[in-house]
């Protein structure tokens, strides 16, 4: 039987992270026996995620709409949040999965397909990504690591490069990159007076500069992570913004970890879908990309990640050749169904469904930026992207987050979030029913017209 006891066993307190911990005891009998247990373990926690500030952003804006669900049960929330697709997988996609499917019930299919399949990813899906994706012959297939998505190859590259790096990250940008470099060991603790952790470099990018940063401040930084088109602001670079900078990169000797996971949103021509257009990326930089954004595949999982044969370490290693090697041991392959989808994506019929899909939610995307434009209020982004990046004149970001949820029960996300040159914005995802969007238009069209 156990006993919970609540005393103190050890008077001396020890460090779990940065908390100071009391260790606790219980005891339970096992027949005359009496055994001691610790109510806490023996091992102290990772320092590193004892520095992370609070929880993922998501998680925290989903925490806050339940609590605003909570007090207001009947709340009919209209979600320009978390940037989950909503929209069906498309048919032609689906069937690919269903004859997958089917086939893994046959001993053929099975042979075939069945089992862990290579690591890297299916020979095919592989050739089809890099003609389908990088038509000019820019990535060859065997530079092509399939996966199950963008955000676990960053952190998986986080564990390629190891800790205590100069990181530099454009500020605002998708949070994975910040939060996998404290975790990863990079960064010193969080300074609540600058919102910025000591030892990550944040590449400011704002209106004054066209949202792309002035790369001298990361002169001294091993990698540099780059998003385009940019998570939140929406922001593109231009072939001449991104020639820039692979030239500072090679300059420096730094890697890029570009993240192209909005790539097929461009609708600029002056604005590169890879970094590998720009000669000179193949030995600075590394791309991810993934299908979630395309075709509603982020519960699915796949994606992948180019490590192209010229990037070396400062010893002359190959790069790839030790990212095939972690991905080999951290990672069995993506799942075979969906790379079945995968193939389907980019079978034409596939390849047009996805085009469709992706205009879907870029017409959300004007539909949102035109509304706030109509109510007075300067945006960027949602044109080459699926996010439009709305301007309240400075005004706190979670402020302006928990005004729109309680004036019109629309979840948006705070700009800080994204770090905090983000601070005075809201982000709009275009992720959404055709009728949400409207019925959210109408909402914020009452609620905060200028
Ligand atoms: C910039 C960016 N990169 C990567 C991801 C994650 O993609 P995946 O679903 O492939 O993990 C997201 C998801 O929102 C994103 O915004």
């Amino acid at each position: 039987m156990f006993t919970a006891v609540s005393r103190i066993d050890t008077p001396a307190p020890f460090f779990g992270g940065n908390r100071l911990v009391a260790r606790r005891a219980a005891s339970y009998t096992t027949g005359r026996r009496v055994v001691q247990v610790h109510a806490v373990t023996n091992v102290s926690r990772n320092p590193n995620m004892g520095k992370l500030k609070a929880g993922y952003l998501f998680p925290e804006i989903n925490r806050i709409k339940n609590a605003h669900l909570e007090k207001k049960p009947d709340a009919a929330i209209i979600s320009l949040g978390i940037g989950d697709t909503t929209e069906p997988i498309p048919a032609p996609i689906i069937d690919g999965m269903i004859s997958s499917v089917s086939g893994l019930g046959t001993p053929a299919g099975y042979a075939k397909y069945g089992g862990y399949g290579p690591g890297e990813g299916q020979a095919e899906l592989r050739e089809k990504i890099a003609s389908r994706f990088y038509p000019g012959g820019e990535v060859s297939a065997d530079e092509i690591f399939v996966s199950d998505g963008s955000k676990c190859d960053i952190s998986r590259l986080q564990m390629l490069f190891g800790p205590n790096r100069n990181v530099a990250v454009q500020d605002p940008s998708y949070p994975a990159y910040v939060d996998s470099s404290v975790m990863n060991g990079h960064a010193t603790s969080f300074d609540a007076s600058t919102k910025q952790y000591g030892n990550i470099t944040y590449l400011s990018c704002n209106s004054n500069n066209n949202f792309f940063p002035n790369l001298a401040h990361a002169n001294d930084s091993e990698i540099i992570f780059f998003c385009s088109p940019n998570n939140p602001t929406g922001a593109a670079a231009t072939r001449e913004q991104l020639t820039d900078l692979v030239a500072h990169a090679k300059e420096n000797g730094s890697i890029i970890i570009y993240d192209a996971a909005y790539a097929s949103y461009i609708e600029n021509p002056d604005c590169p879908k890879s970094i590998f257009e720009i000669p000179g990326a193949d030995e600075c930089a590394i791309e991810t990309c993934s299908f979630s954004k395309y075709a509603g595949f982020t519960g699915l999982r796949l994606g992948w990640t180019v490590v192209p044969e010229n990037l070396k370490f400062a010893d002359g290693f190959s790069v790839k050749a030790d990212w095939n090697r972690l991905m080999n041991t951290t990672f069995n392959g993506a799942s075979n169904v969906a790379q079945a989808g995968g193939l389907a994506c980019l079978s034409d019929e596939g390849w047009n469904a996805m085009t469709e899909l992706v205009g879907f939610y870029k017409e959300n995307a004007s539909i949102l930026k035109r509304t706030f434009e109509d109510m007075g209020y300067t945006t960027y982004g949602g044109t080459n992207a699926p996010y439009v990046w709305v301007s309240f004149d400075g005004q706190d970001s979670w402020e302006v987050f928990t005004e729109i949820l309680e004036k019109c029960d629309i979840v948006v996300t705070p700009g800080s979030g994204f770090g905090p040159a983000g601070d005075g914005f809201i982000r709009a995802s275009a992720f959404g029913h055709r009728d949400s969007i409207l019925e959210a238009t109408e909402r914020l069209k009452k609620a905060f017209t200028k």
